[in-house]
């Protein structure tokens, strides 16, 4: 019989995925992982648009998957979400959930009244500035957390925590026993991307790009003049029937939108690298279902000349009944990154 469980569950934008978690003295184990597809148009860049679709899915989601739970943590990420590195004045922990919204409206692009905020502490700094506390300021547009919470209580299910899908990502993927101290990983969507330069388990740096793998696809179905599914198809290089149209034009359309995306993680890196020389940036690690993309990682790794690996978010774990096979858990692999770290961050 599973322990303690806590479940995790992402929004997105081809579907709601779910995973529970149980731990035990013998460590963490993967009781159950889920997923429904949605429609298009149902999820919009991270933001939930038609709550009764997304409904359905979650309750469907409920139905198939044996949960043991309704209280789950659920995950945000989109352009609503802001984070930055901030220097705030040196103050006891305990002091600094209640005196953020003084320190922090300089930083942020709407009132602060508006948002839900947190502070990850990355380091203490004392300096001729005084001593301060250095960390990732994280300010989320509070009607769109409260919209997508909403929704999950519509269906059925209790919201225990809301947390940024980067920070999931990180928990899942980043191994604090590798052997390179700073990584970025790169959890790569239909829609939004996770970015998230850690070192060691410390975040350093995130930021959330308004792309992923459903730009390659509406490019495929441009150039070709043919339906988003047939596109999709084509992109995950299945045997379709194309009727005479030109191979080259589906190449020159993915390598069009790699070239678009590589360049804005690398922009990412690049800017991170100039505040931050002392960790530099050693590997990058995909996860996410855009990451499958044929000859994405191998571009991103000559693009930013260090190496590109995929993240496997189950690797550090048990598994239990979870009802998937070898392949199913494969296939399912990259997007469980963000459900799991979800879970982990009520385990843990
Ligand atoms: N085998 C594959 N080859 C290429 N692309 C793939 C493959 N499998 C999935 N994808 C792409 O992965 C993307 C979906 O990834 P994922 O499921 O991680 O996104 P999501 O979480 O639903 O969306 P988002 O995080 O953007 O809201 C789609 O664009 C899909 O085309
Ligand atoms: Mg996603």
């Amino acid at each position: 019989m599973p322990g303690r469980t806590a479940i995790g569950l992402d929004i997105g934008t081809s579907g709601v995925r779910a995973a529970e978690l149980s731990y035990g003295r013998g460590g963490i184990t993967l009781e159950k992982f889920g997923q429904v597809a949605l429609p298009d148009g149902a999820v919009r860049d991270g933001e939930v648009i038609d709550r009764a679709q997304v409904v359905e899915a979650i309750k469907t989601l409920w139905k198939g998957s044996g949960f043991s739970s309704k209280s789950v943590a659920l995950g945000v990420a989109n352009q609503r979400v802001v984070v930055r590195q901030v220097d705030l004045p040196f103050m006891p922990p305990s002091e600094l959930k209640s005196s953020l919204p003084l320190h922090v409206q300089d930083y942020l692009p709407m009132p602060v009244d508006d948002c839900v905020l947190d502070f990850h502490v990355t380091e203490e700094v004392a300096d001729e500035n005084g001593r301060r506390l250095r960390g990732l300021l994280v300010a989320a547009a509070r009607d769109m957390v409260v919209g997508n919470v909403d929704t999950v209580q519509a269906a059925g299910l209790r919201v225990s925590s809301v947390d940024l899908t980067s920070f999931a990502v990180l928990r899942s993927v980043a191994k604090a026993s590798s052997e390179v101290a700073t990584e970025a990983l790169v959890d790569i969507g239909a829609r939004v991307s996770n970015l998230v330069i850690h070192s060691d388990g410390t975040p350093r740096f995130v930021r959330v790009l308004l792309s992923g793998g459903q730009d390659v696809t509406e490019a495929i179905s441009e150039r070709l003049g043919v339906p988003t599914a047939l596109a999709e198809a084509v992109k995950r290089g299945a045997e379709t029937d194309l009727g005479g149209q030109n191979p080259a034009l589906v190449s020159s359309a993915v390598e069009l939108m790699q070239e678009v995306f590589v360049d804005e993680i690398r922009s990412s890196i690049d800017y991170y690298s100039a505040a931050n020389a002392q960790f530099p940036v050693e590997r990058i690690v995909l996860t996410g279902g855009g990451s499958l993309l044929a000859g994405l990682a191998d571009r991103l790794a000559a693009v930013t000349r260090r190496p590109v690996v995929l993240g496997n978010p189950v690797a550090g774990l048990h598994l239990g009944n979870t009802g998937l096979n070898d392949d199913q858990l494969a296939s399912v692999q990259p997007l469980a990154a963000v459900p799991v770290g979800l879970a982990l961050g009520v385990v843990l």
